[in-house]
């Protein structure tokens, strides 16, 4: 299962994505604040990243006004793996070599169109293990310092 979550700044992105979700016929739980609502990024990511921490979730979309701050509070969360992305090849590296797990967008950055193209990318693209296991390991390891 797929959460979406956003902060005000996140909202009219997070819908064109869930629209985007819904025609492909993806199921999603949508964590996030409606139009007109207002939330903090931090508590945006927590709501939605304590149930991939718990597996109810495989996946999250975060989306706030940059993409980066509601990436920052995701990443303070053990095993979360957030990446703030606003072009194609990190979209697909990011879960290839560092199997991240919460894609965070930018709805003062990207257009709808190049979001629900990061959206498929990211939601699309395996880990590829091997080599970079070892190195998400060590990412956990860091988690436990
Ligand atoms: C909210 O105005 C804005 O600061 C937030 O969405 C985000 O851009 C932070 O990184």
């Amino acid at each position: 299962m797929i959460g979406i979550g956003n902060d005000h700044a996140g909202t009219e992105l997070k819908l064109a994505i869930i629209k985007h979700l819904e025609e492909q016929g993806i199921e999603y739980i949508d964590y996030g604040v409606a139009p007109g609502e207002a939330i903090d990024y931090p508590d945006a990511a927590e709501k939605v990243c304590l149930d991939i921490q718990n597996g109810k979730l495989e996946k999250a979309i975060l989306v706030c006004g940059t993409g980066i701050g509601i990436s920052i509070a995701a990443n303070k969360m053990k095993g979360i793996r957030a990446c703030a992305c606003s072009d194609t090849f990190s979209a697909k590296y990011t879960r290839l070599h560092n199997d991240a797990n919460a894609l965070c967008l930018g709805g003062r950055v990207v257009g709808a169109g190049l979001a629900c193209e990061l959206v498929d990318i990211f939601l699309s693209t395996e880990f590829e293990g091997g080599r970079h296991q070892r190195r998400v390991d060590l990412i956990t390891a860091l988690e436990n310092k």
